[in-house]
């Protein structure tokens, strides 16, 4: 086998057998297949696509590049959710305290932030003293002790997605779905949790911009889990505008807390509730209501149970930002447009966010949204405040801003997305 005639196969619209699958990710992995080989290969399947044999064969072949976590030991049922990434979304955060508050073992392994869109790890970072990197052993020991568990994913857990996904990032190769797909339940399977809600966002701030591409992309990822044995299901939700009203890291977390109290932005406690009983159902958890169990305190428990657990003090004041500009309405009337986009660059740019993977994000900077579309507005109320450490970036985060809004006359008839969309 070559890698060049692998290449070859599917630049001419062939199928590559499952032989020429398992050893292209095979001799990949080890160093065997190069950079410029993968990225022409994965070029010509982002052109071309893949079939669902090719796809279940490609996401099997990454699962076998590493190893396989082991969660049989625990009493409870696992339940795990992932979002295909969005602006603002920081549902993960009051999500798995509180799905493992209804009964559930959540263990969550997460990811940073890269462009415009945030990351949970970087967001939780935020809190004092808390630790992203955990090994098997304390993984387990959280997940078990305290019901939820948020960390980073060991070097070990699909090790052809790591290297193939840094090479897709720079390729202009990411928008493939047969390679979000693999590459998302590759992680998902290998991690071995027993269920999965997939949260699959569409709109301006998702990588799937069209309703057709988000069915898409879920129905591959529900065949991929429930092929594997995992219960998968999908939610398709709205990014056409940011989640809450923050983008940034110390911002979201505070939201967050918010929601566990009780409280927060309703579109936030909408999609949180509406995925704790998708992951509640897919675990065989029926009869518990996750509302009582923001409302009782209890999710908030185990949120500062796991805070403290990896380290972190959930009492801490969390980071502040130097500097604050306020952008202000520029009229009186209905906002009907707020951009996920434009917001998770802006947010991007005042350093929430990385341009590179090694760099570092400010605890401090993002956006907070003071109205959400279909809110009434007045002419000279504050519309957003930009928060950072370094003024300098705030006229480069204003350009984004710029357009990232419109407000239609006092009286307009205008009724905003649903948050759940199917
Ligand atoms: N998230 C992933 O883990 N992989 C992708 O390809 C896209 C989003």
């Amino acid at each position: 086998m070559d890698a060049v005639s692998v290449i070859r196969t599917k630049r001419d619209r062939g199928e590559l057998s499952d032989e020429q699958i398992d050893w292209v990710i095979d001799a990949y992995t080890r160093g065997e297949v190069a950079d410029e080989q993968m990225s022409a290969l994965a070029m010509a399947i982002l052109l071309n696509g893949m079939d669902r044999r090719e796809i279940a064969r490609w996401t099997a072949a990454m699962i076998a590049s590493g190893e396989r976590m082991d969660f049989s030991s625990l009493t409870r049922p696992t339940a795990d959710k992932h979002s295909t990434g969005g602006v603002g979304d920081k549902i993960t955060l009051p999500l798995a305290p509180l799905v493992a508050a209804c009964g559930a073992a959540v263990p969550q392994l997460s990811g940073r932030g890269l462009g415009h869109t945030g990351g949970t790890l970087d967001k939780l970072e935020s809190i004092p003293g808390w630790r992203a990197q955990l090994s098997g052993e304390e993984m387990l020991s959280v997940l078990d002790g305290v019901g939820a568990v948020i960390c980073a994913a060991g070097d070990g857990l699909a090790p052809a997605d790591k290297k193939l996904y840094a090479l897709r990032d720079v390729t202009g190769t990411v928008e493939a779905i047969p390679l979000i797909a693999s590459s998302i339940m590759s992680k998902k399977i290998a991690e071995g949790t027993g269920s999965l809600v997939l949260d699959v966002k569409v709109g301006t701030g998702a990588f799937m911009k069209t309703i057709e591409d988000a069915r898409e992309l879920a129905s591959t990822m529900v065949g991929l889990g429930t092929d594997h044995g995992v219960r998968t299901v999908a939610l398709l939700t709205d990014m056409s505008t940011p989640l809450g009203l923050t983008a940034g890291n110390a911002l979201e977390v505070r939201e967050s807390v918010e929601v566990l109290a009780g409280g927060g932005p309703a579109d936030v406690v909408e999609l949180t509730l509406a995925l704790a009983r998708e992951m509640l159902d897919a675990a065989g958890l029926r009869d518990t209501d996750p509302a009582k169990a923001l409302a009782d305190g209890s999710a908030m428990d185990v949120w500062r149970r796991m805070i403290k657990a990896q380290g972190g003090d959930p009492d801490a004041p969390l980071p502040t930002s130097r500097e604050q500009h306020v952008v202000t309405a520029p009229s009186s009337g209905v906002l009907t447009r707020l951009d996920a986009y434009d917001i998770g660059i802006a947010a991007w740019r005042l350093g929430a966010g990385r341009a590179r993977k090694e760099d570092p994000v400010q605890a401090a900077a993002g956006v907070e949204m003071h109205a959400k579309p279909g809110d009434p507005v007045t002419e000279g109320q504050p519309l957003l405040t930009l928060h950072t450490d370094t003024p300098e970036r705030f006229a480069y985060a204003l350009e984004a801003v710029e357009g990232s809004y419109d407000i239609g006359a006092a009286g307009t008839d205008f009724t905003p997305s649903p948050v759940v969309l199917e």
